[in-house]
């Protein structure tokens, strides 16, 4: 039985678990133990709790309450925690998640004390380091013995940064492994839009004719001119079209503080615009299924839309995903009005017509636990 600690601590990462959690269950439960930490980044029931209920996710054995604070004292709280439980708890390996706080403390803390590191979602890069994340996968990825891209253009640039395609021993830190698998949240998405027709939910009263909006990337959200321009692009388009925004509570902290609270405001009283509380994994798929167009900073909501086949309005300069828009079914408007505005209005008249397979089979977890267990068993 190999012993593994997953850690989670944003959102997606809750998300993503459920898949190689799923995995474990229906197929490998007596080859594999799974303990989650949490490490508490994010807390508040709709950012945390709704997913375990939501999702079939073993309870944490562990959840360390890190919450909000500057990134290196935070860090550095989870490092301390999880270093303390992997003594404990002396797993075979652990698993990791992106590209957040939580993901880069489980690879200091578990490199420190040789404990191999499983990557999910491995070698994924915007180029941009001034993005905390694009840190955060960097270090991840160069202290992990099992990296998992789900893209080609990701496990490409594993190897340009040095990683081997073939291995002829045993992976370790000193000599990992890399894979091109697919990607455990199109296996997710497959998943659970099974579930989303046959439930109840009071959303359908937004009927099928909206565009459906997240934000919350902090080179947005703490930027005056950026978040501004992006409100300003949004209140025009809400002239024509229905917006729904499930609202991050790090934009909902930042809009009167970045917008001014007048402008905030009339954005809050607009009757075109929806701004809701964040919703549970279901829930967004049932929006992200019922709109016509989406418009995100978010890594994940990007790829949904193009699981789901809906346009996609892509509010950064760069993607990870880069595959989406080389297709032409994601377009990257920045925080650029005139991009917006065009981009939304171009999609609208001239949706794309297909959506070519790009991110596997719906297999990923399944081929990550085979592979955990060949090569750390
Ligand atoms: C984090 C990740 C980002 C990921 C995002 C997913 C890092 C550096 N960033 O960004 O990569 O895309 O999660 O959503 O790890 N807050 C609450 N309640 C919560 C959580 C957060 O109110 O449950 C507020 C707090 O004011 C907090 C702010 O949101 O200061 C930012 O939270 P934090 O986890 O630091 O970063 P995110 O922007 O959520
Ligand atoms: N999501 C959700 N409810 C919401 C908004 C997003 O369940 O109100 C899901 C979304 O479907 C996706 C994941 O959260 O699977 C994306 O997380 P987020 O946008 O916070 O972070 P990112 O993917 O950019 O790291």
């Amino acid at each position: 039985m190999i012993k593994i600690i997953t850690i989670i601590g944003a959102r997606p990462q809750i998300i993503k678990a459920s898949a190689i959690s799923r995995a474990i269950k229906e197929n490998y439960k007596d080859d594999i133990e799974e303990i989650i930490v949490h490490t508490g980044q994010h807390y508040d029931k709709n950012m945390s709790e709704v997913f375990f209920t939501e999702l079939s996710i073993p309870r944490p054995k562990y959840n360390l309450g890190v919450g909000s604070s500057k990134h290196g004292e935070q860090t550095a709280k989870m490092i301390e925690g999880i270093e303390n439980i992997l003594e404990t708890e002396k797993p075979n390996a652990i698993i990791l998640y992106g590209d957040t706080n939580s993901t880069l403390s489980g690879a200091i803390a578990a490199s420190k004390i040789h404990v191999p590191i499983v990557h999910i979602e491995a070698g994924l890069r915007s180029f941009d380091k001034y993005m905390p994340e694009e840190i955060n996968r960097i270090m991840c990825d160069h202290a992990s013995t099992l990296l998992f891209s789900p893209t080609k253009a990701g496990y490409n640039n594993l190897i340009r940064e040095g990683f081997s395609k073939e291995i002829n021993e045993k992976p370790s830190m000193n000599m990992p492994n890399i894979y091109h698998c697919g990607d455990i949240m199109y296996d997710n998405t497959l998943h659970f839009s099974n579930f989303i027709n046959v439930r109840e939910t009071n959303l359908s009263k937004y009927g099928k004719d909206f565009i459906l909006c997240t934000i919350h990337r902090n080179t947005n959200t703490d930027d005056k001119i950026r978040l501004s321009a992006i409100f300003n692009a949004i209140n025009e388009i809400s002239k024509t079209e229905k917006i729904i925004i499930p609202l991050h509570p790090r934009t909902k902290k930042m809009m009167p503080l970045t917008l001014g609270e007048s402008f905030s405001k009339e954005i809050e009283n607009n009757s075109n615009i929806e701004i809701i509380d964040p919703v549970s994994f279901l829930d967004m798929i049932y929006l992200e299924k019922n709109s016509k167009l989406i418009l995100t900073d978010s890594g994940g909501v990007q790829k949904e839309a193009y699981y789901l086949e809906k346009p996609c309005v892509i509010l950064r300069k760069q993607t990870e995903w880069i595959e989406i828009v080389e297709c032409a079914n994601a377009v990257l408007a920045d925080a650029d009005y005139n991009t917006i505005l065009n981009s939304v209005e171009n999609y609208i008249i001239n949706p794309p017509k297909s959506y070519p397979k790009l991110f596997g089979d719906g297999n990923a977890a399944k081929f990550i636990c085979q592979e955990i267990i060949k090569c750390l068993g």
